[in-house]
C-alpha cells in the first residue's frame, strides 16, 4: 500500500478527501498536514495529523522523510476572494507552497505529485463557454495566476525531470461544508441562509453562470486520476465538471423545497471574478483519457445540499 501525505487537510475539500482516504488506504497510509490546530473531526477518526505551513521547505522534507510518502497531494491554497484580499499572502501560499511541493517531490523522489488546478486558471480572453481542455489561459486573479503557475510548472517538470505530475481543474465543489474564501462559495452559503432565515443576498448577480460539481463527484476525479495508469495520460492537467447553473437557477430549486426564500443580488468584486471564469467545461478529455463520468445532476445535488446543511444546522424544511 503507499503511503499519502495531503497539505491542506481542514479545507473544504480536505474535510471530505481525508475521511473518504482513510477508508480506501487506510488509516496508517493517510498523513494529513495544515497550519492549524487539529480539528474534532480529525480528532474523533484518529487521523495522523501534523502541523504544517507549505511555505515551510525543510518541515515538509522531513514529515515526507518520516512516514515514506510515496503520494504528495498538495491542496493547500489561498482561494480567489481571499486572494484578491490579500494578494501578497496568495502569493506566498500558492507560488511559494507549490514550489515547495514540486522540489521535495523531486529531490525525494516521490511517486506521484497531485495539485488541483481551478476554473479559474481561465480568464475573459478564454472561450467561455463549453471551455476546452487546451485554450487561452489568461487569467486576472491572482489565484488564477497562482493555477496557472501550478499547471505549467507542473508539465515543465514533468518533461524535464520526468516527475508525476497530474492535476484537475475542480469547478465550484459543493458540499454542506463550510467553505473558505472562493467565488463560488455562494452555491454553498445561500443553503445555509435559505434554511436559516429564508431569504439571502448574493454576492454574484443573477445571471452569472458557472460550472459546479458535487463533493462526491469531486473525490471520484480526484481518486480516478491519482489511480489511473500513467500510460493513459495524455495531458497532465484536465477540466472536469459535474453541472453549470446561475444563482437564479438554484434559487428557484430552493424554492421548490422553501416557498417563502427570497433572493436579492448586492454584486461585489468576486462579480467581476466570476464573469471572467468558464460558465461550463468540456471535460471530453478526461472522459476520454481516463474514464471520467460524474455522477451527480443538479436536482439531485439541491436535494443533498438541503439533506446536509439541515442536519448540520439542526433545523428541517
Ligand atoms: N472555488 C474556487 C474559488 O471560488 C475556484 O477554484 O475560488
Amino acid at each position: 500500500m503507499k503511503r499519502y501525505l495531503v497539505t491542506g487537510s481542514y479545507g473544504q475539500i480536505g474535510m471530505d478527501l481525508i475521511p473518504a482516504m482513510l477508508k480506501r488506504y487506510g488509516k496508517e497510509n493517510v498523513i494529513a498536514t495544515g497550519r492549524k490546530k487539529i480539528n474534532p473531526v480529525f480528532k474523533e477518526l484518529d487521523v495522523i495529523y501534523r502541523r504544517l505551513d507549505i511555505r515551510d521547505q525543510y518541515g515538509l522534507r522531513s514529515l515526507l522523510v518520516e512516514y515514506d510518502v510515496d503520494v504528495l497531494i498538495h491542496n493547500a491554497s489561498v482561494l480567489s476572494a481571499t486572494g484578491e484580499r490579500n494578494p501578497q499572502l496568495a502569493h506566498s501560499i500558492n507560488f511559494e507552497g507549490f514550489y515547495n511541493a514540486l522540489e521535495a517531490t523531486r529531490e525525494l523522489n516521490l511517486e506521484q505529485l497531485f495539485a488541483p488546478s481551478s476554473i479559474a486558471a481561465f480568464g475573459p480572453t478564454t472561450p467561455l463557454v463549453n471551455t476546452p481542455n487546451t485554450t487561452i489561459m489568461e487569467p486576472t486573479s491572482i489565484y488564477g495566476i497562482s493555477k496557472v503557475y501550478v499547471e505549467l510548472m507542473g508539465n515543465y517538470y514533468n518533461q524535464k525531470y520526468d516527475l508525476n505530475f497530474r492535476s484537475l481543474r475542480y469547478p465550484g465543489v459543493l458540499s454542506p461544508e463550510e467553505p473558505g474564501g472562493g467565488t463560488t462559495d455562494y452555491a454553498i452559503w445561500i443553503f445555509y441562509e435559505a434554511l436559516k432565515n429564508k431569504k439571502y443576498e448574493c454576492f454574484l448577480g443573477s445571471d452569472v453562470r458557472l460550472p459546479m460539481m458535487m463533493m462526491s463527484d469531486c473525490l471520484k476525479s480526484t481518486f480516478d486520476l491519482i489511480e489511473a495508469p500513467e500510460d493513459k495520460l495524455q495531458h497532465r492537467a484536465y477540466n472536469v465538471t459535474g453541472m453549470s447553473f446561475t444563482p437564479e437557477e438554484l434559487a428557484n430549486a430552493i424554492k421548490e423545497y422553501i416557498s417563502d426564500f427570497e433572493i436579492t443580488y448586492k454584486p461585489d468584486f468576486r462579480d467581476a471574478i466570476a464573469r471572467s471564469w468558464p460558465q461550463s467545461l468540456d471535460d471530453s478529455v478526461a472522459r476520454e483519457e481516463w474514464g471520467w463520468d460524474p455522477e451527480f445532476p443538479f436536482d439531485k445535488m439541491v436535494i443533498e445540499m438541503l439533506d446536509g446543511v439541515s442536519k448540520k444546522l439542526g433545523i428541517s424544511y
